[in-house]
């Protein structure tokens, strides 16, 4: 695929869902993603995992609230890694999907020694994650593409593929069809996401996110339809649900430097209050189960 593949904004989204909010939402992000959760070089724009139980004390230092969200988000990648049975399968061509500042990418690349083709359909990353990949010296194994994934051309190219919490931009039947392409015989896809469970909270994280959160229903019958198969299932929601407490205590930490000392953020203030109320009820959310955050594993038939 051409590293400067223009986006097709005519494909038409799911009903209801404008795909040019996503690339134009990212652009707005970008800097507060890297000051939130850098400074690297692996920058992570996803939930991270706690272990069973934990409840780590909210009242400490903004640094340490922020060590322990990117710890977080590289633990949940490790407890991947494990279930995805990539330690056992090194070395391999993988295909990050969505793979915003490109974190998880240089962790594949520098843990795994896998070649990496990250795609982003936001512009704004592609210079990032090639002077984060050059921070990390892994830009020889990575390969930023900036396109829309739903018009992946590659046939029969990647041992396996990746998509940590960007398939819920995604229309299920066309990322599937892509990706089973995409794979080699035998390949596999490991997915991070969330899976609705009750309907009634759709429009408020789908607004708030700009996604499209689906069933696990709907991802399964759209595997299947791509000749896939769900190999490992893990609801992971309880361990991740404590992200949201340490993320709105990182919130409400910076406003009160910036208030303290009349620095600003680069944050805007009003997102960062909108970040500490919604997320307290993104927790609540979490906790009940209205939402499922999973980790799935899909492989392509033929090996
Ligand atoms: C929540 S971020 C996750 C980033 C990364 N996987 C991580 O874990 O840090 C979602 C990413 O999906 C990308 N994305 C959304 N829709 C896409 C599409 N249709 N094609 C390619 N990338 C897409 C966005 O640009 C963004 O980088």
């Amino acid at each position: 695929m051409d590293n400067n593949l223009v986006i097709d904004a005519a494909v038409p989204g799911q009903s209801g869902f404008d795909e040019k909010q996503v690339p134009l939402y990212y652009t707005r992000k970008t800097r507060d993603i890297l000051h939130k959760y850098g400074p690297g070089p692996r920058v992570h724009f996803h939930m991270g995992i706690f272990d069973e139980g934990a409840r780590p004390n909210t009242t400490v230092a903004q640094r340490v609230l922020r060590r322990r969200i990117v710890e977080s988000q590289e633990a949940v990648l490790d407890h991947a890694a494990e279930l995805w049975d990539v330690p056992r399968n090194p070395h391999g061509h993988l295909l990050d999907i969505g793979c915003g500042v490109g974190g998880g990418s240089i962790y594949w690349a520098q843990k795994y020694g896998a070649q990496v083709t990250g795609i982003t359909v936001t512009g704004e990353h592609i210079p990032v994650i090639s002077d984060l990949a050059r921070q990390a010296e892994v830009a020889d194994r990575i390969t930023p593409v900036l396109g829309d994934i739903h018009d992946l051309t590659d046939e029969n190219r990647y041992d396996g593929a990746v998509a940590i919490e960007s398939s819920g931009y995604m229309d299920r039947e066309r990322l599937f069809s892509v990706v089973a392409k995409a794979l080699k015989p035998g390949g596999w896809f490991g997915i991070q996401e969330h899976f609705l469970c009750r309907p009634e909270w759709t429009e408020f994280i789908d607004d708030y996110y700009k996604t499209r959160l689906g069933t696990l229903t709907e991802y399964i019958n759209a595997a299947h339809a791509a000749g896939m198969e769900l190999e490992q299932d893990e609801d992971i929601t309880d361990r991740v649900a404590e992200f949201w407490m340490q993320s709105m205590a990182w919130s409400t930490a910076e406003v009160e430097t910036m208030d303290r000392t009349g620095v600003p953020s680069p944050i805007a203030r009003d997102r960062l209050l909108e970040s500490e109320r919604t997320h307290g009820k993104l927790y609540r959310i979490w906790r009940d189960h209205a939402v499922e955050t999973r980790l799935l594993l899909f492989r392509l038939g033929g090996n």
